[in-house]
């Protein structure tokens, strides 16, 4: 149930914080497990003197961090990471992920990117077999149409993502817009992330398969977490 699913969140999130350590940049994604995670370190930041830096992935990241009383730095001030925490919206077993249902997927993967150490922090409802939800795609809006044509060449059945609380599509922090596209079940996401990283104006996508060996899962539990 909800209450379950949002302590199992909490436990994944607060592990992943207990594992940064005194003078580490930290990568900050997006979501409620990353937030978690935010309030831990800020608990640590004021209980234990923790002195590290973030790199929040997201307007809505750098406004926690804030609220959390953790400190802010830039990627170009660190391009390198030691260590970054983040949530997915599913986790194959050979730690494959699908992420962007918050669209901060562009500066997510940037951070990803640069990060030596990066812990995915899930409950057990994102772990999968095969990767299968609709993967976002952020999109430059000039390219919108000839990007979701070629999307549909590759099998893909692509939306564009409309506000809730705005009309029109959603613009992403980078002044984007984001084409969730349903591939079905994905027999080859490294294959997939490649096609659609070669499409002009396709900016990122949410398959994230080359950083398996720097990635840790964390799955929450009811009771503790799992490590994969
Ligand atoms: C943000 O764009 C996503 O990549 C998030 O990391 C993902 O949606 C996880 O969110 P929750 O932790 O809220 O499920």
């Amino acid at each position: 149930n909800a209450a379950e699913q949002v302590g199992s969140k909490r436990n994944a999130g607060y592990r992943a914080a207990d594992m940064v350590e005194d003078g580490m940049i930290v990568g900050l994604g997006t979501g409620s497990t990353v937030f978690f995670a935010m309030e831990r370190l800020g608990e640590r930041i004021a209980g234990e003197g923790l002195s590290i830096a973030g790199i929040p992935t997201s307007y809505q990241a750098a406004l926690r961090a804030r609220q959390y009383g953790i400190p802010i730095t830039s990627l170009d001030e660190h391009p390198e990471i030691d260590i970054a925490i983040d949530g997915a919206d599913q986790v194959d077993p050979d730690l494959n992920l699908i992420k962007g249902r918050g669209a901060a997927l562009l500066r997510e993967k940037c951070v990803c990117d640069a990060t030596r150490r990066m812990l995915i922090v899930v409950d057990q409802t994102k772990m999968v077999d095969t990767l299968s939800a609709p993967v976002p795609v952020e999109v430059l809006p000039f390219a919108s149409a000839s990007v979701s044509r070629r999307l549909t060449l590759l099998d893909g059945r692509p939306v564009l993502r409309e506000g809730i609380k705005k009309d029109g599509p959603v613009i992403t922090d980078n002044g984007n817009f984001i084409l969730d596209c349903d591939f079905g079940a994905i027999a080859d996401p490294r294959h997939l992330e490649a096609e659609v990283a070669s499409i002009p104006g396709a900016l990122e996508c949410g398959l994230f398969t080359a950083y398996g060996e720097k990635i840790v899962v964390i799955v929450g539990e009811e009771k503790g977490c799992r490590i994969v």
